[in-house]
């Protein structure tokens, strides 16, 4: 029949098209304006009732038939289009980032990390506290009463109090930390405190800003031979030196008694002060309602930058604080490896 042989070779001719716009150009030629299938449909007028019937029915089922083919075969094409587009335009994620971009940490950070890791490895967790003291936390319940000389050598900071108010301070060191955490929790402790503390002063060796760490243990039965295997196990640690020697000598702090100065034996040559700590004194511990007949306590605190000093051999105080970003990539370290 023609209607089937038309169809047919329409059929043929969608299969052996080569582009989206072949198949647009058949579409017309079928049902365009002038297309085949159209004319046929407007020779339906001039028939008989009888030959209108199937060849009407016919052409319906033709005109099905290669609308789907005609569909079918585009998205063939548009499903082409986009796969070569995917293929074209991927994106190599394993292209390592640009390095100039990458940032270093600060010596001071590795410093404060590696004084933790070590610590809590001993035991130790970490205590907060504020920047901004009050007069009772950084120095009365640490046994530095108003007129101890005591106050006077640490160039404190005051802010500004109302009247008859005692003025609150930036703390001068982590110890009020330590009293923080003896008023809020009940022994056995073991602490330390990190962070920033404030003292009026500025040269080579001073910023008015710098860094402490502090330990604390309050326990039944805390004695001086505790607080010296603590601390030569955290320097010999910390400076990676399992020989490394430490000499104690007597200090004063007004909250420890005994107090004691630590140097540690500096390459071979000389001795040099690192740290200072003691026994806590027994007012203190009574300032934080700790008996001091049934639990004594050990502390020590030190400088970050001091020991980083000497751990990465930075010379001057003040290049820490500079934001130098030739400083920072000479001495920070890189943060995926920490080396
Ligand atoms: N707070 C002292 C300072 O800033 C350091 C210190 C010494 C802390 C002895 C202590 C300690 O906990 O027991 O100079």
């Amino acid at each position: 029949m023609e209607i089937d042989q038309l169809t047919q070779r329409l059929l043929n001719d969608i299969e052996a098209t080569t582009s989206l716009q072949d198949v647009e150009e058949l579409r017309v030629a079928a049902f365009g304006k002038k297309g085949v299938l159209t004319e046929l449909l407007k020779t339906l007028g001039s028939k008989t009732p009888e030959e209108r019937k199937t060849l009407g029915a016919a052409l319906n089922v033709a005109k099905e038939i290669l609308k789907e083919a005609l569909d079918a075969r585009k998205v063939h094409f548009e499903d082409l289009q986009i796969n070569q587009r995917l293929a074209n335009e991927t994106i190599d994620i394993s292209l390592p980032p640009r390095p100039e971009l990458q940032g270093k940490i600060h010596p001071l950070s590795k410093v404060m990390d590696e004084a933790m890791d070590i610590l809590g490895k001993m035991g130790f967790s970490l205590s907060e506290g504020p920047d901004i003291e009050d007069d009772f936390h950084n120095f009365t319940a640490l046994n530095i009463p108003p007129q101890h000389p005591a106050r006077q050598e640490q160039d404190t900071f005051y802010l500004k109090a109302g009247d008859g108010k005692t003025p609150h301070v930036l703390r001068t060191h982590t110890s009020p930390v330590q009293i923080r955490t003896m008023i809020k929790e009940k022994p056995p402790l073991r602490i330390i405190s990190l962070g920033r503390t404030y003292r009026s002063d500025h040269d080579a060796t001073h910023t008015p800003m710098f860094h402490q760490i502090e330990g604390l243990v309050v326990d039944k039965h805390t004695h001086m031979g505790h607080l010296k295997g603590c601390l030569e196990e955290f320097f010999r640690f910390f400076f990676e030196d399992p020989d490394l020697k430490l000499r104690f000598r007597p200090g004063y702090f007004p909250f420890t008694e005994p107090s004691a100065e630590v140097d540690i034996w500096w390459k071979n040559s000389r001795w040099l002060e690192v740290l200072g700590c003691g026994m806590v004194h027994p007012n203190v511990l009574r300032n934080c309602n700790i008996d001091p007949e049934i639990y004594q306590g050990f502390a020590f605190g030190m400088g970050i930058e001091r020991i980083a000093m000497l751990k990465y051999g930075i010379e001057d105080l003040r290049l820490f604080f500079d934001s130098d970003l030739r400083w920072l990539n000479h001495y920070g370290f890189d943060p995926e490896t920490r080396e």
